[in-house]
């Protein structure tokens, strides 16, 4: 189990390249299952969560063609499973992916349900409803949703149809988007998730052939064809590492420049960093933002995109702890994503955590003690944190941290911050 040691009170100063997007680049490999041609991405991040989808998609009988620099290309001729284990779905939630694109392609799926994890319940009924419009036939038993989906009169496996979304869940428009472009006739996914990720999906999916119109907004419209083809793809910039490496820059009154990130990814983000009193640059080639002498407190209200983000909610709550008054934090998306919240007070943190709100008073200065990562998000406010706080602060249980940053330590470093990884006795 490594660790990571911060020695806190330095302003980072310089520029980090922004990675390919964990979140965009996930759904993008479980693309590949819809055809038998070769896929090819570029940008695609160097993380666990990365090697881990590929050793999925390889038990499923896809051919990993190439996986280094960046660069990950598959082919999926023909399948020689249909089923997504337990053991890696409960590991990696997006695994939950392969459901849409094996019932469209092959027409049976066994896929574990995903359960719980830290952050919340997580459940999938909103894949499985929409599925099961689309003429689907899927059955919980023993924890696996078991599906098939008979051929139609002209050899698809399943029909287009109107879904309309309880809530605006990235996933399960991921799974039914890609089930639906394989479909017989026109599905319409209404409240549908709008986040870049979405768009970047349907833009590698419409190379492959599909007819999608509408990603990024809360209609999508797509044509069912009979086949998809290959494709060559970059992957999107990782909007929620920007917000982080942003915030890092704040948190410490410094001033850092994140190459490659989107301003147009991250506007909700960015105005509430300016409400905090940070200085925001957008430009063509990336953000760079300027650390207030202390951050003002600001109300935060996480939601679906183009809402502020969820994912950067832990990141905010950390310079929230040194900011000049006090802020109320409202979590709508995950009914239990305040870990961090308890561990931030470990360092000195003023916080109240009542049900989805976190009342944030800020004081002058947090102080360096020994804290434990929970989630991947949570793991890197406590970073922000000891980034900003006097002596020395060791995160463990990093390898959540390792699930969705590339070589953060590595990063910060670059920006003048005295961070090191190092094994930990001690899990
Ligand atoms: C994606 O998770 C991201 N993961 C999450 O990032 C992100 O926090 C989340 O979207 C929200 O933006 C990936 O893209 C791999 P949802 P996902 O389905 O798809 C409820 C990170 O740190 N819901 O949009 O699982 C659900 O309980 C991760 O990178 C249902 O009720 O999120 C939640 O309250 C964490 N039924 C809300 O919707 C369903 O069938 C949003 O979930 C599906 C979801």
């Amino acid at each position: 189990m490594d660790k990571i040691v911060v020695r806190g009170g330095r302003p980072l100063r310089g520029e980090v390249s922004v990675s390919g997007s964990k979140n965009a680049a996930l759904p993008l490999l479980f693309a590949s299952l819809l055809t038998g041609e070769p896929c090819r991405f570029r940008n695609v991040p160097e993380l666990v969560d990365i090697r881990t989808t590929e050793r999925l998609l390889q038990d499923l009988g896809v051919d990993l063609v190439e996986s280094a620099g960046h660069v990950v290309a598959l082919r999926a001729r023909q399948l020689a499973r249909h089923e997504a284990p337990y053991e890696l779905v409960k590991t990696m939630r997006a695994s939950f992916l392969a459901l849409g694109p094996l019932l469209a392609r092959e027409g049976r799926a066994r896929v574990s349900t995903p359960g719980g994890c830290a952050i919340g319940a997580r459940p999938v009924n909103l894949h499985l409803a929409g599925l099961e419009k689309m003429g689907a036939r899927l059955e919980i038993v023993h924890g696996y949703v078991e599906a098939e989906a008979p051929r139609t009169a002209n050899g698809r496996r399943l029909r287009g149809a109107r879904i309309a979304l309880d809530t605006p869940s990235v996933g399960a428009t991921e799974n039914l988007m890609m089930a639906a472009a394989l479909a017989e006739g026109t599905t319409q996914i209404e409240n549908a998730a709008r986040e870049p990720e979405i768009e970047d999906l349907a833009a590698a999916l419409g190379k492959m052939g599909a007819h999608i119109e509408g990603a990024g907004s809360s209609a999508v419209r797509i044509e069912g064809v009979a086949a998809l083809g290959g494709v060559e793809h970059e992957v999107i910039a990782d909007r929620i590492e920007a917000g982080t490496f942003l915030v890092a820059g704040a948190i410490t009154g410094g001033e850092t420049v994140v190459r490659g990130a989107r301003a147009e990814h991250l506007d909700a983000f960015l105005l509430k960093l300016e409400e905090a009193g940070a200085a925001v640059e957008r430009m063509a080639d990336g953000i760079r933002v300027r650390g207030p002498a202390r951050p003002r407190s600001v109300d935060v209200r996480t939601a679906p995109f183009p809402g502020f983000p969820t994912d950067l909610q832990a990141q905010m709550m950390a310079l929230l702890t040194i900011a000049d008054g006090a802020a109320e934090i409202t979590e709508t998306i995950f009914e239990n994503r305040f870990m961090h919240a308890l561990e931030l007070v470990r360092l000195g943190a003023d916080i109240a955590v009542d049900g989805n709100h976190a009342m944030v008073r800020g004081v002058e200065r947090l102080s360096g003690a020994p804290v434990m990562a929970t989630d991947l998000r949570a793991s890197v406010s406590l970073i922000l944190a000891g980034l900003a706080a006097d002596n020395t602060t060791e995160i463990r249980r990093v390898y959540h941290l390792d699930r969705g940053y590339e070589r953060i330590e590595t990063k910060l470093a670059a920006l003048g911050a005295d961070v090191r990884r190092e094994k930990a006795g001690a899990p």
